[in-house]
């Protein structure tokens, strides 16, 4: 009898407190509000007119040279510093996986023209629809091209090639790279180096510094990663 008389009112309390809740009358009044700026925020909404900057948004751009999470940082090549080309490379090393991902990205966008082979004898070429011949990856000066000059390439084009910036992020061409660089190798190049990385394409993001993002032009100069390839 005690119990359910206790309980009788744990229950009547327990409505009353709701009722109280969701009286229209205590949401209308907050009561007191000792500190009106932070009763009524006077933050700017997002998409409204800001008349502190001068091309009135509120909303900004992030920081020129913000590098996105899980992106890897700018690198630093400069488009005309051919001997910095030569020079460039990567502190990643790619595991089995990422250079079995690179050939897969080879035979998308570069396969076309130089040719599932890398001789430069690709369907485009060898149909006579493209009429400059592509380098063949796999003979004369280029068997032993640095990455640098394959990296250069890739992100500006060269002559009647194109640039594949904005198809392949930085790691990706990396992933490329490396798949060319053992294909090389196996034809009589220098001996495979960019290999034995064990790790997960997550961690390599994080260690290589050869990145960049065409939005960012000012992270060229900037500090956010140093590069390994010696010239800034
Ligand atoms: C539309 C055809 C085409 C595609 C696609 C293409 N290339 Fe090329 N590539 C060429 C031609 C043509 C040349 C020769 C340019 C020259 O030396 O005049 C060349 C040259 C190169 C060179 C030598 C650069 C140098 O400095 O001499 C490399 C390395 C290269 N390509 C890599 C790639 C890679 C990697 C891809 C894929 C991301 C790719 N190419 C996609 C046509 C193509």
């Amino acid at each position: 009898m005690k119990n359910l008389k206790t309980l009788f009112i744990v229950a009547a309390a327990a409505a009353l407190g709701m009722a109280a809740c969701s009286s229209d009358e205590h949401r209308k009044n907050p009561g007191k509000a000792y500190a009106m700026d932070m009763t009524h925020s006077r933050a700017y909404d997002a998409y409204t007119a800001n008349p502190n900057f001068t091309d009135s948004q509120t909303s900004r751009m992030p920081v020129m040279g913000t590098v996105a999470r899980d992106h890897a940082l700018p690198d630093h090549m400069l488009e005309g510093d051919t001997n910095g080309h030569k020079t460039f490379t990567t502190s990643a090393r790619f595991s089995e996986a990422e250079v079995k991902e690179g050939g897969r990205l080879y035979n998308i966008y570069c396969g076309i023209c130089h040719g599932t082979a890398l001789d430069g004898n690709g369907p485009l070429y060898s149909s006579g629809k493209f009429a400059a011949m592509p380098a063949n990856l796999v003979g004369g000066a280029y068997l032993k091209m640095p990455e640098g000059q394959i990296y250069a390439a890739i992100k500006y084009g060269k002559n009647m090639m194109g640039s594949y910036a904005s198809q392949l992020d930085p790691m990706q061409r990396w992933q490329v790279i490396a798949y060319i660089k053992k294909q090389q190798a196996g034809a009589g190049g220098d001996a495979f180096a960019l290999g034995t990385g064990a790790a997960a394409a997550k961690s390599t993001a994080d260690t290589v510094h050869a990145t960049e993002s065409s939005a960012t032009p000012a992270a060229e100069g900037g500090s956010t990663g140093a590069h390994e390839g010696g010239h800034h």
